[in-house]
């Protein structure tokens, strides 16, 4: 690699290095290890770190990875802190005009959410104001998809979810996979959910801090939604009376996905959800578009 003619200093290095990919036989490998190293050589030269920063640096990464087990995701969450984790997704969900849009699936998604009825009420313990959350899933020509699961999470009315109070909260709170009726509807009882703190216990948290930056994520209710011959969508349900809307701490807002929690007066229509009038209403139809 290092020939008489090529040896290393700040202007040789970045072609330097990615010469030693030149027996990278996987193609992709090599494109991503060779951009890997010209943009991080670029950030290198424009900050200039004094070797001190450059340790530094090196000890938050280590201290980002000790702090990664099998229930904590650091560099996710450091992913998701930086915009990283949202401009993956939207790279690989680019969907046409009218389809729900997507964003994080955040750390607190069970692979396995409980089957539940139509109707039910996912708000296990009660904590926070009843409300009934309810649309129709359709496909981007409008045609209602029945059958298609949605899969639903939350936070409580004091925002947190049921993995981060095991003892507090019943297993399984807040949580349920539905599926939709013959006119694509689906209907579910729960609570208004909270706005709530990422997690600030670890090296991502110091970033913020260091960076005068909150941790907060808006109210919001998380949503898996698929159907046979369609993209799946993940995605959120933003309450429109949150703060933090503007200052989204993992940039997961999307106006679209922002939605009024309406109070409703007319008795026939809390009869439809089997609840009582006055109530608490959030609504949000989701598009899915076809798979090709
Ligand atoms: C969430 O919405 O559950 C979430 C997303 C990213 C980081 C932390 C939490
Ligand atoms: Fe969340």
């Amino acid at each position: 690699m290092l020939s008489a003619d090529s040896s290393f200093d700040e202007k040789s290095a970045t072609a330097l290095v990615n010469s030693s990919w030149a027996n990278t036989s996987d193609e992709r490998l090599k494109k991503i290890l060779t951009s890997l190293v010209t943009h991080l050589h670029n950030f290198v030269r424009d900050v200039e770190p004094s070797m001190e920063e450059w340790m530094q640096g090196i000890d938050f990464l280590t201290a980002t990875g000790q702090k990664c087990d099998d229930k904590r995701q650091e560099f996710i969450l450091l992913s998701d802190l930086l915009g990283v984790s949202m401009l993956v997704d939207a790279i690989n969900h680019r969907r046409p005009a009218g389809a729900t849009e997507s964003t994080v699936l955040g750390p607190f998604h069970l692979v396995d959410s409980p089957p539940r009825e139509l109707g039910a009420d996912i708000s296990l313990d009660a904590n926070g104001q009843p409300c009934v959350v309810a649309g129709t899933v359709r496909s981007l020509d409008g045609t209602p998809l029945s059958g298609a699961l949605v899969d639903v999470w939350q936070a409580n009315g004091d925002g947190f979810y049921d993995v981060q109070q095991p003892d507090k909260q019943p297993e399984l709170n807040l949580r349920g996979l539905f599926t939709t009726d013959e006119t694509g509807r689906y209907w579910l009882r729960s609570v208004v959910p909270r706005h709530y703190p990422v997690p600030t216990d670890g090296p991502a948290g110091d970033l913020l801090e260091a960076a005068g930056r909150h941790p907060y994520r808006p109210a919001h209710i998380h949503f898996i939604a698929g159907a046979e011959g369609h993209h799946p969508v993940t995605t959120h349900m933003f309450l429109d009376e949150s703060p933090y809307l503007d200052s989204d701490a993992v940039f997961g807002v999307k106006q679209e996905l922002i939605r009024p929690v309406t109070t409703v007066c007319d008795a026939t229509r809390a009869a439809e959800f089997g609840v009582q009038a006055p109530f608490r209403l959030i609504e949000f139809d989701i598009v899915l578009d076809a798979a090709s």
